[in-house]
């Protein structure tokens, strides 16, 4: 099988992913959200289990096949995501968190569907959701964090700041000003930024093999 064409060198390790976009609830059928598709996180977490890796899958709604070989927890809030993560925390070796997560959440979800007569101007007032990654960077002992960071200007400045305010061991540097590659492309170029290094440019590749590259950069970590 296609299986055994890889290396086993995540064999023994626990590696917990997120991914996909977190969806905040506005009534019974409306939400706010994000484009992320899911692709680079299901990639690494493909790539993971292909080289022998145990991994759970925390994932948003994506159109997406399931990925084989691994435990999939389906999530839709970043509250519901937040509790999965620290559920599974201390049983990992690894924590990748490619979840683009809505930093808000509506304040007051309503019940029955808004209806819209008799209203020109709607206002949802919105509430900060609680940094996920950064408190998990606050609490790791054994664990070795992996952060994304989306960017539009000022890439290695913003990432920088990311991997020292949320603790990380590294952080995957995304320009998604660009729409050859990020959000929904099937390529990516990336920026590896680790605490001491010089950042170490990815460039443009399909998924897949950026997911293989992050995976060789974590072994190193371990
Ligand atoms: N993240 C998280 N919890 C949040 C927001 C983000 O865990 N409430 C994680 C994401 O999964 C990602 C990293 O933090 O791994 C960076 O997300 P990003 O949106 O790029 O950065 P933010 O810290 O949210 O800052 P901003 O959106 O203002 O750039
Ligand atoms: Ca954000």
């Amino acid at each position: 099988t296609a299986k055994l064409t890889h290396q086993q060198d995540l064999a023994g390790k626990k590696i917990l992913v997120s991914a996909g976009p977190t969806v905040e609830a506005i009534d019974p059928v409306r939400f706010l959200s994000n484009r992320s598709s899911g692709k680079m996180g299901y990639a690494v977490a493909q790539a993971a289990a292909d080289r022998g890796a145990e991994v759970t899958l925390i994932s948003g709604p994506t159109a997406l096949a399931q990925p084989t070989n691994l435990k999939m927890i389906p999530i839709r809030s970043a509250r519901e995501l937040q509790e999965q993560l620290e559920e599974n925390f201390d049983a990992n070796d690894f924590v990748i968190m490619a979840a683009a997560v809505a930093d808000y959440h509506v304040k007051e979800v309503a019940d029955q569907k808004i209806k819209k007569h008799g209203r020109d101007v709607v206002e949802l007032e919105l509430v900060a959701n609680p940094d996920i990654l950064a408190a998990l960077g606050q609490k790791k002992t054994h664990q070795r964090l992996v952060g994304f960071a989306a960017e539009t200007q000022n890439l290695l400045a913003n990432g920088a700041k990311k991997l020292a305010e949320k603790n990380l061991d590294m952080l995957v540097l995304n320009d998604v000003s660009r729409s050859d590659i990020g959000f929904n492309a099937a390529d990516n170029e990336v920026r590896l930024l680790r605490p001491q290094e010089e950042p170490k440019l990815i460039e443009k590749t399909s998924k897949a093999q950026i997911a293989q590259e992050i995976l060789d950069e974590l072994l190193k970590l371990a």
